[in-house]
């Protein structure tokens, strides 16, 4: 059994993040998609809230799992019998840092850092973009899953009203 695991924050999933999982389960047995559990970064859905988001986006792939992980993702994948750690890469800007994780990965536990080259598609999403677009009115239909699109949508409404009355 080859597992592997994509981590990510995954506020929300995006298309691009559904092309790296569903490519990555055609190379590994397992797949887990892990959300960082990070209480200092401001998110827009909690954790329960995307892990939802991505049981259900990735339901089709019946070998992919979805997992969350605090600390060290080389502990998670010590703990889950993780071999790969699943990247997507979208532009040279993204390989300096990806590497230099890679690198510090690899010197913590004996994982390896698999790279995945985003489809030219989706080489500009970033989910932060998406919920800044969203914000200000632009079309992210296509850009997200049918599923993540009226929540999202929702929740920039909760909370724009919120600040408004705030
Ligand atoms: O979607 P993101 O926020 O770009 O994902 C970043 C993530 C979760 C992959 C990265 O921050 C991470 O692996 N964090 C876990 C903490 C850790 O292991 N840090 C050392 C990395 S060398």
């Amino acid at each position: 059994m080859r597992r592997a695991v994509c981590p990510g924050s995954f506020d929300p999933v995006t298309n691009g993040h559904l092309d790296i999982v569903s490519r990555a389960s055609k190379l590994f047995d397992e797949v887990v998609v892990a959300v960082l559990i990070n209480k200092s970064k401001r998110s827009l859905f909690s954790v329960e809230e995307r892990m939802d988001m991505l049981r259900e986006v990735c339901a089709e792939f019946p070998n992919v799992k979805v997992d969350a992980f605090h600390g060290l993702l080389v502990n998670f994948c010590r703990d889950r019998d993780i071999v790969a750690i699943v990247k997507g890469l979208r532009a040279v800007s993204d390989f300096d840092y990806e590497l230099q994780m890679a690198q510090m990965n690899s010197s913590l536990a004996p994982v390896e850092t698999v790279f995945v080259p985003t489809s030219p598609a989706y080489s500009f999403l970033a989910s932060s973009l998406v919920k800044e677009v969203a914000t200000y009115g632009g079309d992210v239909s296509g850009l997200v899953p049918e599923r993540v699109l009226p929540d999202l949508m929702a929740r920039l409404r909760e909370t724009r009203d919120g600040e408004k009355q705030g």
